[in-house]
């Protein structure tokens, strides 16, 4: 195989959770891009219909499959799991992607209530379940069908937030006062530390079943933020921007095909250089 070649990821079977989401659907073209079939995992029904009806129109109907689907639910991954063994019989590449995701920069609307000190349990069980519980289901049900026959691969998306932490002074708003001010929810930092230790935990648990499990950390990217949130933001990168929502796609590609073949448990952090600073 040339190196080339080993980017390629025809035949195979790649579920995205969260996939109708914004950065999910673009997983979904990059895995599509390169020949496999994108399975498309979201809890918004409305979402997974319009995000399979484009991604077929863009690529073609094989290409991609969508179900309406709550990561939470064990049952429910056990059941899509079996369908897709039954239809393909074969399931070859897990993202771990979904997240809640509460915007708290730029215009988003007033989230003091999210202050470390008053953080509500609701939201951290609610937060915790999604990014770290189902990320763990998901790689029970799917990750074991891998390491049964001895091959796959794992990506969880973590952030440059599971590196570093949240820079608070550049969520800040002008002219409100102290207890008024929004923060990054402290789940996010927990949440997205935790899908590192993750990683590590699966690469290392599965190394002799042939899966592998890494770790993406990509940093802000472009959705139309304001432009002071942005000019805040930028200041902290040293390449002085946000990432283009393409700009992952070769990465993903990379980390799920056999062109990363020796890497497990790696922590790829693709942010402008921002962790450096
Ligand atoms: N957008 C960024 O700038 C950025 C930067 C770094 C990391 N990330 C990470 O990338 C991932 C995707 O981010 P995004 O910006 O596309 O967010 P998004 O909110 O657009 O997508 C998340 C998707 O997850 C789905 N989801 C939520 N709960 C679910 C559940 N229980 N079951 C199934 N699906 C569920 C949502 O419906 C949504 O479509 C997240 O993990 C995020 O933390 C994003």
């Amino acid at each position: 195989m040339t190196a080339m070649e080993r980017f390629m990821l025809s035949n195979k079977i790649a579920v995205i959770t969260g996939g109708a989401g914004f950065l999910g659907r673009k997983h979904a073209e990059a895995i599509i891009e390169a020949g496999g079939t994108a399975v498309l995992l979201d809890i918004s029904e409305q979402a997974v219909d319009e995000a399979v009806r484009e991604l077929s129109n863009q690529y073609s109907k094989e290409a991609v499959e969508g179900f309406k689907a709550d990561i939470t639910d064990r049952s429910c991954m056990e059941e899509i799991k079996q369908k897709l063994l039954d239809k393909h019989g074969h399931i070859d590449i897990l993202i771990n992607n979904a997240a809640n995701n509460p915007k708290v920069e730029g215009n988003a609307k007033n989230m003091k209530n999210i202050q470390f000190e008053n953080f509500p349990m609701e939201m951290w069980e609610d937060d915790l379940k999604v990014g770290l519980t189902g990320a763990v289901i998901c790689t029970q049900v799917f990750g074991s069908v891998m390491a049964q026959v001895g091959r796959g691969v794992i990506l969880n998306i973590s952030s440059d937030l599971g590196i570093i932490a949240p820079d608070q002074r550049i969520y800040r708003k002008e002219g409100l006062a102290e207890e008024e001010q929004t923060v990054k929810p402290v789940t996010y930092s927990v949440i997205k530390h935790g899908l590192i230790g993750l990683t590590k935990y699966t690469a290392t648990y599965w190394a002799k079943q042939g899966v592998r499990a890494n770790a993406l950390c990509p940093a802000g990217v472009f959705n139309g933020q304001d432009e002071v949130f942005l000019e805040k933001l930028t200041n902290l990168v040293p390449m002085g921007r946000m990432a283009d929502k393409d700009e992952y796609k070769s990465t993903i590609v990379y980390m799920v095909s056999d062109a990363s073949s020796y890497m497990t448990g790696s922590i790829v952090i693709v942010d402008g250089g921002r962790t450096c600073w």
